[in-house]
């Protein structure tokens, strides 16, 4: 029989990544990786599934919070490490790990990454960020113009006090952003090790420092080199159009990659829209309403009439209801519904990724009023997160 419990101590925690990395195919941490992982478990936040003694499934979460649309910021857990061993696989390890862990999480929001897109919809997570891979032929991206501000090369000793702090400082900018733990840290500062040739460089403005992106650049064949931007934030448009001069104008780069927001306007900086190729796109944020009505109530809503919208929630039976949403904000009501949606959809369109109409196209949501319930939901700016976990 499946028994759940929630892990306290390094032992099991270091057991929890063993049985994650080997339901990925990857072999039991080695001191070293485990030195880089360790940061990451919080007492109480990693869960495991028990046969007897034996570990044979993982979840857990990082501490966070998420920016919504409107600019509220909610307390977030960010779901990692899931995995059940391969000989216990399709017999419920997951759903009792999803089961316990929703419904013990007081954060009202969980986002995760997903292996696989048919794995999470069944426990309420709905798709509602995406990004694009994109490559600009660097030596036709010309940016015309002068810089405003400064950009400076920092040391590795440096960026690792100054980052974090200037990601704090700048704050979280657009729906899907979410803030970064202590742990994420040191395994960024660990992937930058990996290479020796990571490199940041940090833009100061008028007021101070302002923006940064960390990159590293390989050579693929001949003095052909590619730039892969890993991180890049930044608090101004002016913070933002100086570091994409710098990285434009490096020498012996022919290519640059990066993952972007759907709606991100670099194109426009270059004289010829042609030089940057989306090359994918692909599923980012994959969120989960934990609490609706608090999730509801958070974020703000766009000018039309109010729209009744009735949710259903199989897990988490508490969210079950119909709720009155309108410019003025959300209430919960006795009161024939316009639309009815799972709750995994109504994550899909809470930052603003997916539509009312798009869903009622392809019959996964019934009712009626869903032009009005687009133009509540909708979204200044396309949901994007930008930090990987
Ligand atoms: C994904 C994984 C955790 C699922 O665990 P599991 O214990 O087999 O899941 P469950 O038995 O609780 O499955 C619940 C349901 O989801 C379905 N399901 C589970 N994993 C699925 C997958 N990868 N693709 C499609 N359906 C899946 C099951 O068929 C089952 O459906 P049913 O209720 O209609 O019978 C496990 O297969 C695994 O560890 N995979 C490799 C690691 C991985 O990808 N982890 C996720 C990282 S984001």
């Amino acid at each position: 029989m499946t028994e759940i419990r929630v892990l306290n101590d390094e032992a099991q925690f270091r057991a929890h990544t063993s049985v994650f990395r080997r339901a990925m195919h990857w072999g039991p941490p080695t001191d070293e990786q485990w030195e880089v992982v360790r940061p990451s478990y919080e007492p109480g936040r990693a869960l495991a599934a028990f046969d007897g003694d034996e570990m044979i499934g993982t979840t857990m979460s990082f501490g966070s919070s998420i920016l919504v649309p409107g600019g509220a910021v909610l307390p977030h857990a960010a779901i990692s490490r899931v995995g059940v061993r391969a000989d216990y696989t399709r017999r419920g390890v997951l759903t009792a790990l999803m089961r316990e862990q929703l419904s013990t999480m007081s954060d009202p929001i969980a986002t995760l990454r997903a292996s696989e897109g048919r794995i999470y919809g069944r426990f309420g997570y709905g798709l509602a960020g995406r990004w694009r891979w994109v490559e600009i032929d660097a030596k036709r991206a010309a940016i015309v113009g002068e810089m405003t501000g400064r950009v400076r090369m920092v040391d590795h000793d440096t960026a690792d006090k100054l980052l974090p702090e200037l990601h704090d400082a700048i704050g979280l900018a657009r729906p899907g952003n979410i803030s970064r733990w202590p742990g994420w840290w040191v395994r960024a500062r660990d992937r930058k090790g990996d290479a020796g040739n990571s490199v940041t460089v940090v833009h100061s403005g008028p007021n101070g420092d302002d923006g940064f992106l960390t990159y590293k650049v390989s050579e693929e064949k001949d003095f052909k080199h590619k730039m892969s931007i890993e991180d890049f934030v930044w608090a101004t448009p002016d913070a933002w159009r100086d570091l994409w001069m710098f990285v434009a104008r490096l020498d012996l780069v022919d290519t640059i990659e990066i993952d972007l927001s759907l709606d991100d306007p670099v194109s426009l900086l270059f004289d010829d829209p042609r030089v940057i190729v989306t090359k994918d796109l692909q599923d980012e944020i994959w969120l989960r309403l934990v609490d609706v009505p608090h999730a509801l109530q958070a974020r703000t809503y766009g000018v039309a009439e109010p729209v009744v919208i009735e949710v259903h929630d199989k897990l988490l039976p508490a969210n079950d209801g119909c709720y009155r949403v309108s410019p003025d904000g959300v209430e919960r009501v006795e009161a024939p519904a316009d639309l009815t949606i799972p709750v995994d959809l109504l994550g899909a369109v809470y930052l603003g990724d997916t539509t009312f109409s798009q869903l009622a196209a392809v019959k996964r949501i019934d009712g009626a009023r869903f032009d009005e319930a687009d133009a509540l939901f909708a979204v200044a700016q396309k949901p994007f997160c930008g930090t990987f976990f």
